[in-house]
């Protein structure tokens, strides 16, 4: 099969251009490497270097080839910048997604997996696992956007009958099992790097945003998947959507308060974590888990990578191979 990838040059998107060579699979990456990296898209995949905010670019792409399916990762991503500036994430993320999807219909394509987001149900505090059919309102522009491209699939679908999986991810982490890629997000805000870093003495302390939310210990609880069984999740779901559409949460259903995930960096590296306390950021949760019983039920998904010390495991690995990342 011959699968187009949008921001297969991110953390994501060059886990799953991994899961899909492995598979077999032809895969070529478009990426603007706003954020992505060169070095992260193996030398044997072909790369086109474009925005999606460029409609005439994306439309000679996406008509090049007859794809099997197209996956489409590229996106700003950070919440708090979202807020910051949250026209410039709504146009990007919608107007990026938009392009992409239309350019999809004229082409025929017939199957997208899309990268949705947790962040989705960012308005009221939950403490369970967080079902498909759970109220939508998203606590920031970031999640807003996604929730808009969740809505032009659906009319794609219905009109075009471009059938979708909307895969809501929680926390992707950790890095390739054999080396091949890893996370090198620039600014990096996500919790697993940041204390890894810490410990290797790379950065400053490691900042814990409130220790006194309602949870066992006073931290925030997440969930956590491995980014490899994330990849998995993506070629079970293409299999899925022959047919009709799918949307998915994916997560491991458990949740980590961040002292265990301290406790896990501190298992792996065998060195302690400098932390100190910071008061909490707003819209910050105390509880954000993911129920994903349809994604198992219905794909037979289930996470190989079974306990956060294997996630950190690849993670702290990776990150030790390479001290600059990617070097670019
Ligand atoms: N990492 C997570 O835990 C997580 C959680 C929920 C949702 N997501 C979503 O998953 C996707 C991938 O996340 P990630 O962590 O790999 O992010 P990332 O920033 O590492 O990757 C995004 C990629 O998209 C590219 N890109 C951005 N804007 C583009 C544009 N206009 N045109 C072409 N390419 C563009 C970037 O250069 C980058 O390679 C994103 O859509 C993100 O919102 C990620």
């Amino acid at each position: 099969m011959r699968y187009l990838v949008t921001g297969g040059a991110g953390f994501v998107g060059s886990h799953v251009v991994l899961a899909l060579l492995d598979a077999g699979h032809e895969v070529v990456v478009l990426d603007n490497l706003s954020t992505g990296h060169r070095e992260a898209i193996p030398q044997s995949v072909p790369f086109h270097q474009i925005d999606l905010m460029d409609y005439d670019a994306t439309r000679s792409v996406v008509a090049q080839h007859k794809w099997d399916g197209v996956l489409h990762f590229a996106a700003l991503s950070l919440v708090g910048e979202s807020v910051r500036a949250p026209f410039h994430y709504l146009r990007q993320n919608y107007l990026t997604g938009l392009n992409l999807i239309q350019a999809c219909t004229e082409a025929g394509v017939k199957k997208l997996v899309f990268s949705s987001t947790s962040a989705l149900f960012g308005g009221p505090e939950r403490s369970e696992p967080i079902p498909e059919a759970a109220l939508i309102e998203p606590g920031s522009p970031y999640g807003e956007s996604k929730f808009l491209i969740e809505r032009v699939l659906h009319w794609a679908d219905s009109i075009y009958g471009l059938r979708s999986a909307c895969l809501r991810y929680f926390n992707a982490a950790g890095a390739d099992a054999e080396g091949r890629a890893g996370e090198d997000h620039r600014p990096e805000t996500h919790l697993i790097p940041l204390t890894i870093d810490a410990v290797l003495g790379r950065r400053p302390p490691l900042k814990l945003f409130g220790t006194d939310y309602p949870t066992s210990d006073g931290s925030c609880v997440r969930d956590y998947i491995h980014v490899t069984d994330l990849a998995d999740a993506h070629i079970l779901a293409l299999e899925q959507i022959e047919t009709r559409s799918v949307t998915y949460n994916i997560g491991d259903g458990r949740g980590y308060s961040n002292f265990e995930v301290i406790q896990s960096i501190e298992r792996v590296s065998g060195r302690k974590v400098p932390w100190e306390v910071a008061p909490r950021r707003q819209g910050d949760p105390a509880v954000l888990i993911a129920d994903s019983t349809t994604l198992q039920k219905e794909t037979g998904w289930k996470p190989k990578f079974g306990t956060l010390d294997q996630i950190v495991e690849t993670a702290f690995r990776w990150r030790k191979a390479h001290p600059d990342g990617y070097g670019d």
